[in-house]
């Protein structure tokens, strides 16, 4: 039987949030406190069949078909593994690791990326698609969504802060991504407009969806200014958007401050955003009822995953 590893304090704003969206605080807790190890099976550098001819790794498949549990390694299916603290580091001293064969990505920060419809075409060129990821660093996403398009779709990956992107440039170099053009800048003023086809907004957010951290030091004053920025960047990636293109708006947290408030102040102040219905490999129940956007917006719990909660939106733009 699983135990909680670890002792936890929530703020008294974190506790009354969670009573205020009538959270089963076990059902919350006990999949971050023991959290899994997932890795991403980097399809750009090995097939699947290959990597499952030639690893020692020991895996479990997801909902993803290139998604997996991480188990252990040599092939002991170790369950004692996947729940030490240590394993993402075991993970980053493993060949597949070096290699660039495996990323490890907590599964239910696969999914925004995984909501994009990019289809290529079957044939002929992805001349017309280009995509903006206006909050990447360190990547995990962008490095997915250049697997997703067989580094065949041009990507601009934009993040503020210089330190996150040398991770996002090694973690690229490492996954062999080479569709990527990496600038630094601030989200809330980059203009662009109507540029791309797909843009996703994985913005800072109080991560009280995956920080036990959070849960300790988080006030309303935080979720007031992490949501004023949030606004912001809603604003400038829709901005960027062609008509006809996907916006993914996604965080790991769960106040309505950072999610459907957000999205529903993007549809109050630009009356071409129209939300579109998102479907997803997992069960995750809808927004919150008091907003606009609450029939067609994710709201992923831990306990739907086994995994850090998250908050998704598919939007586009009508022309
Ligand atoms: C949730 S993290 C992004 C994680 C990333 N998408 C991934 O999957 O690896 C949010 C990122 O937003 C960046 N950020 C914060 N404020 C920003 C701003 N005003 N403009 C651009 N990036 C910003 C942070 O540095 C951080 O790297």
């Amino acid at each position: 039987m699983r135990c909680l590893s670890a002792p936890y304090t929530f703020s008294p704003y974190v506790r009354g949030l969670l009573e205020e969206l009538s959270i089963d605080i076990d059902g919350f807790v006990k999949p971050i406190l023991n959290r899994r190890t997932y890795v991403r099976i980097n399809t750009l550098k090995v097939s699947l069949g290959r990597f499952f001819e030639e690893s020692g790794l020991a895996l479990r498949q997801t909902a993803l078909p290139y998604a997996f549990e991480y188990l252990g390694s040599n092939k002991v299916a170790d369950e004692e593994a996947s729940m030490e603290k240590t394993s993402v580091k075991k993970i980053g001293k493993t060949m597949e690791y070096f290699m660039g064969w495996i990323h490890p990505q907590a599964f239910s920060s696969m999914l925004p990326p995984a909501a994009f419809n990019l289809r290529l075409p079957c044939c002929g060129s992805a001349e017309e698609m280009r995509i903006l990821d206006i909050a990447a660093a360190p990547g995990s996403k962008t490095s997915q969504l250049a697997q997703l398009t067989f580094n065949r779709v041009p990507i601009v990956a934009v993040d503020k802060r210089i330190d996150r992107l040398s991770l996002l440039v090694s973690n690229l170099d490492r996954l062999g991504v080479t569709s990527v053009a990496v600038y630094r800048g601030d989200a809330r003023v980059f203009s662009s407009s109507q540029l791309f086809t797909h843009v996703l907004a994985d913005v800072p957010c109080s991560s009280l969806g995956s920080s036990v951290y959070a849960w300790k030091k988080t006030n309303r004053h935080r979720i007031r200014d992490m949501a004023r920025v949030q606004r912001r960047i809603i604003l400038s990636a829709f901005d960027a958007l062609k008509p006809g293109g996907e916006l993914i708006y996604s965080t790991c947290t769960i106040t309505p401050e950072e999610n459907e408030a957000v999205v529903d102040h993007l549809l109050q102040n630009r009356p071409e955003a129209k939300l579109l219905k998102i479907e997803l490999p997992v069960s995750f129940e809808r927004g919150l009822s008091e907003y606009e956007s609450s029939a067609h917006v994710a709201r992923i719990y831990p306990w739907h995953v086994n995994s850090e909660a998250f908050f998704i939106a598919k939007i586009t733009k009508e022309s």
